[in-house]
């Protein structure tokens, strides 16, 4: 199931702000992909490693990770590769990439080794996640550098409002040097709580912040607030400490619906946009 001839469809989950569902949403959107049909690969990029969690995935020895394709050339991408699920598969991080991140700062072109030593598995996802860490450091730009989405899981809280400005900024700077094509999705609501009249202002204000800048340069101009949020679902929670997903776990429950309704949203966006893209190429008929 094809999204693109051009290759997959790279998604960056960010957020500088810790504990608002980065890895909660990787994990589930990357399963809700997969069942869903197409092929998915999530990436770990934050040395907390805590994306493998949700696949069962014990760190051993010697194994090779993100942390390879950093700092070691002889290290294909292929190598560190794990199967996840059906049509799922994750590359892991390790808790040494927290010291990469040092080191890298001083290497000419660091911004774009993930985008280098990722291309030539590429062409073998229809879809690919990154797990960015809560920081808006080397690991992130690398991420934003090859992305061509970012998505910003939150909660729709006063705070986060002003992190989400702060964030953007960076895309910006990104989007002007590096990665001209970079889109903001937009915001997805985590451990949502629909009821709170605070969080339905917050969500109002995001959406007006976005509409006031539909056809800017920027690249937020088509972003919104993501439908449907996820809801709070302790499912979501306890699933990981099980090794599973949302959709191994608890099927049936509001989180799996919420990402599996999330997903199909994100493809129909994607698809839409493509046929408008070819639509727009096509010679006009007389
Ligand atoms: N919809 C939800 N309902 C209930 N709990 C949730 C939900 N989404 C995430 N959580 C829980 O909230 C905590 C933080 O989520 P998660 O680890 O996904 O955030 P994160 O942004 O990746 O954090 P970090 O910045 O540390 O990487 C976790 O314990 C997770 O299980
Ligand atoms: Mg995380």
């Amino acid at each position: 199931m094809t999204l693109s001839a051009q290759g997959p469809r790279i998604v960056a989950l960010l957020n500088q702000k810790g504990g608002v569902g980065k890895t909660t949403s990787t994990a589930n959107l990357g399963a809700a992909f997969a069942v869903e049909g197409l092929r998915t690969l999530v990436v770990d990029l934050d040395p907390q490693s805590n994306l493998s969690l949700h696949f069962g995935h014990e760190q051993e020895m010697d194994q090779r990770s993100v942390r390879d394709l950093f700092v070691d050339d002889s290290v294909a991408a292929s190598e560190c590769i794990r199967p996840a699920r059906e049509r799922l598969d994750f590359i892991p991080s390790d808790t040494e990439l927290a010291l990469v991140e040092g080191e890298l700062a001083l290497r000419p072109g660091m911004q774009r080794i993930l985008a280098d030593r990722l291309a030539p598995v590429l062409g073998t996802y229809d879809v690919v996640l990154l797990d960015c860490p809560p920081s808006l450091g080397v690991l992130s730009v690398n991420a934003l550098t090859m992305a061509h989405e970012v998505i910003v899981p939150m909660q729709a809280q006063y705070l986060a409002l002003r992190g989400l400005e702060k964030l953007l900024e960076t895309v910006l700077l990104v989007e002007r040097s590096l990665n001209p094509g970079i889109t903001v999705g937009g915001v997805l609501l985590c451990m949502h709580e629909s009821q709170s009249s605070h969080g339905r202002a917050v969500v109002e204000e995001i959406e007006r912040y976005f509409a006031r800048h539909r056809g800017d340069e920027v690249p937020w101009r088509d972003a919104h607030v993501l439908k449907p949020p996820v809801r709070r679902n302790i499912k979501l929670a306890e699933a990981p400490s099980f090794g599973q997903t949302i959709f191994d776990y608890s099927p049936k429950c509001a989180g799996a619906a919420d990402y599996l309704a999330l997903a199909r949203g994100m493809l129909e966006r994607w698809r839409g946009a493509g046929q408008e893209r070819r639509a727009a190429a096509a010679p006009a008929s007389v």
